[in-house]
């Protein structure tokens, strides 16, 4: 703790205590009950058992205002381990219910319960839960709505309606089975057979034919996007959003004047620039507007359907475009702290990797014979058999993690040039340490050592500010002259561009121990994945409280 600077302490404890006294718990508490329990759905004209929450595909929302403290009780019914992660919520010092296996918590047990509790804080918009363990996310998740307090007004027009769409992938096999296969043989899993919106494939599968950013748009409609990972944009006006897994957007639609006998399609299909081969197959959902139910679709009648036009699946100019647009909207109500000083940089690698064989019969299905792998600085994350933040909690760190994750890679190369020779991986727990209140400032640096990809980088806990990004190898000389340091986008997940960089700060102010993947899932199965440790603050509201005592045990 020889780093803990008392000058840096003072200055960003401000901010700390001042979103502390904004965002006083409203004394309201929402209470959700969760049964996780199988159900036969049908999609792709075939019936398949998936994991649920209440029988419901997708499980349902989440509404509270901010302030409001929400208390999930999760009983789980069904054969798998489970643990859901309320994704992009703060959880500022109630790190025991972020959720993520064997990081937070151990998983909940076949016939076990856990309840979360937490209050959404300094937080409005749309996030989402989802399963945090193994594949099981593909079916388990819902929306999480964070409204305004009450009386407090949007910074834009107050909506009629707020309507969710969720994406998502189908796969007609059992998922687990997918990734499991995958991990044994080396190889890349098997894609999806669909995309899905609020958990339908729409019409573009013939219902019987037949992971990634999507593109998405309405046919002759123009969205303005007021606001990314519950954090309030500056608005603007786009006919396509891009989204990458883990992020989620409120768009204004503004409904035009009634078109008898016109629907408009709303269309989502990957943005994908990696070697492999994806589901490059596209979603599709219906606008219709009514007037009153006896106006309603009219059998007789042919009804025009208008298609909207995507991006080409590889428009890294578009997706690059996209992202320049998203600025906080930084208005004295909603100010962008962005941390103006750095006292920890990182410089991380990320991208997949080659492992030799190991299979038993030597026979492997990555590419040349060897097993996929994936990593940050060269370390290939392995899940502990407990969860970290207990560990970290009792002191008892030992055989479980160590304190040495790596601020730079262990040699430097052309990252997006011609690979090394050896790229293997060394696999390995672990963690980086961060006295509490460090101004922390991570540069993320696509690898070509497999192929250049773009991943959505996701970081639990916080949200940070994305100062800039561009394309080859991150120059340290030149490129922090034009970092955005006014009102860069403040967000929880981002796309490291593919063949290029991103920078990201953050202030280290909530302790605990915090996941940082690709959320890409295949991706984080093969390891790109690493934790932070935040430690406490001298104060006692800077301080982790205990674990609630139903913490479910390994
Ligand atoms: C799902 O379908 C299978 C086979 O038809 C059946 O045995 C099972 O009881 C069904 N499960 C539920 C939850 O309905
Ligand atoms: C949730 O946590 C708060 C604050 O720690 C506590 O006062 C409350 O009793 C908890 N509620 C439940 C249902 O556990
Ligand atoms: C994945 O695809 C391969 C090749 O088509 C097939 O043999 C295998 O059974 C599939 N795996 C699963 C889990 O469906
Ligand atoms: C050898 O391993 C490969 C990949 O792990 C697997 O597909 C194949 O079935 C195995 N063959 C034998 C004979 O075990
Ligand atoms: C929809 O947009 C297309 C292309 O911009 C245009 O040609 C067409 O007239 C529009 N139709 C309606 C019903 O708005
Ligand atoms: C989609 O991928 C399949 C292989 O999975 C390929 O045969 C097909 O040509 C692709 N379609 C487009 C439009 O790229
Ligand atoms: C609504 O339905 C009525 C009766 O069927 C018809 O006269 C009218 O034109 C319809 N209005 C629109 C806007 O389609
Ligand atoms: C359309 O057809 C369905 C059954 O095919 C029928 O139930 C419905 O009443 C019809 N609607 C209209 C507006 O004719
Ligand atoms: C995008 O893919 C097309 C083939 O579908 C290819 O011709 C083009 O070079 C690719 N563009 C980029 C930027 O990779
Ligand atoms: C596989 O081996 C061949 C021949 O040595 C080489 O040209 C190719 O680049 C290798 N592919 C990968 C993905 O390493
Ligand atoms: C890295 O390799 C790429 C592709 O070969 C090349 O365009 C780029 O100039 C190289 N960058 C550096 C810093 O050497
Ligand atoms: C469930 O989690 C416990 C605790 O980590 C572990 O011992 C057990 O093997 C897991 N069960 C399954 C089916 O993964």
């Amino acid at each position: 703790m020889n780093s803990h600077k008392p000058l840096v302490f003072l200055v960003t404890a401000l901010s700390l205590l001042l979103e502390l006294s904004v965002s006083k718990h409203s004394g309201v508490t929402r209470h959700y009950k969760f049964n996780i329990e199988m159900q036969n759905v049908t999609r792709l004209c075939q019936s398949k058992s998936i994991v649920t929450v209440n029988g419901q595909f997708p499980g349902p929302t989440i509404t509270a205002r901010e302030g409001d403290r929400v208390v999930v009780k999760v009983v789980n019914h069904v054969q798998y381990n489970v643990s859901i992660h309320w994704h992009g919520i703060r959880q500022l010092r109630s790190g025991w219910a972020d959720g993520p296996a064997y990081i937070t918590q151990c998983p909940i047990q076949t016939g076990q319960s856990y309840v979360y509790n937490f209050t959404v804080t300094a937080q409005r918009g749309t996030l989402f839960w989802h399963a945090h363990i193994s594949w099981l996310r593909v079916t388990l998740y819902g929306p999480i709505i964070v409204l305004p307090k009450k009386g407090v007004p949007y910074p834009f027009p107050q909506p009629y309606k707020e309507i969710p769409i969720i994406f998502g992938e189908w796969w007609k096999a059992d998922t687990e089975t997918v990734i499991n296969q995958a991990l044994q043989t080396g190889g890349a899993p098997n894609i999806s057979d669909a995309f899905t919106i609020n958990g339908l494939t729409g019409p573009f599968y013939n219902n019987c034919s037949a992971k990634d950013e999507l593109f998405f748009s309405i046919a002759n409609h123009t969205m303005t996007v007021v606001d990314a990972d519950a954090v309030y944009v500056k608005p603007f006006k786009t006919n396509i959003v891009l989204i990458t897994p883990g992020q989620t957007t409120n768009v204004l639609l503004k409904t035009k004047k009634h078109r008898p006998n016109t629907a408009f399609l709303m269309e989502a299909r990957p943005y994908a620039t990696g070697p492999a081969s994806f589901d490059n197959s596209t979603t599709a959902g219906i606008l219709e507007y009514h007037l009153s139910s006896n106006n309603a679709t009219n059998n007789n009648t042919k009804i025009a359907l208008l298609k909207p036009s995507l991006p080409k699946f590889n428009d890294t100019v578009f997706a690059t475009k996209f992202s320049k647009k998203l600025r906080s909207l930084a208005s004295s109500k909603f100010p962008a702290l962005v941390p103006q000083k750095v006292d920890r940089r990182f410089f991380f690698t990320v991208g997949l990797g080659l492992n030799p064989c190991s299979s038993p019969n030597k026979t492997c299905q990555g590419p040349n014979n060897t097993m996929l792998t994936a990593s940050i600085n060269n370390v290939s994350f392995v899940m502990p058999n407990t969860a970290l933040l207990q560990a970290h909690y009792s002191n008892q760190s030992k055989g479980v993690y160590t304190a040495d994750f790596p601020a730079n890679p262990p040699f430097k190369f052309n990252y997006t040039g011609n690979p090394p020779s050896n790229p293997a991986a060394a696999a390995g727990t672990r963690v980086a340490v961060l006295p509490f209140n460090a101004s922390v400032e991570v540069v993320l640096q696509d690898t070509s050592i497999v192929g250049a990809e773009s991943h959505p980088l996701h970081l639990h806990g916080y949200n940070f500010f994305v100062l800039g990004q561009g394309f080859e190898n991150f120059d340290p000389n030149k490129d922090p002259a034009k970092f955005n340091l006014v009102d860069p986008v403040e967000r929880n997940t981002v796309g490291v561009p593919s063949g290029g960089w991103v920078a990201i700060r953050f202030l280290a102010d909530n302790p605990g121990v915090w996941f940082m993947h690709c959320h890409l899932e295949v991706h984080t199965s093969w390891g790109l994945k690493m934790a932070w440790v935040v430690m406490d603050g001298i104060r006692r509201n800077q301080k982790l409280p205990p674990p609630p005592k139903d913490l479910p045990k390994c």
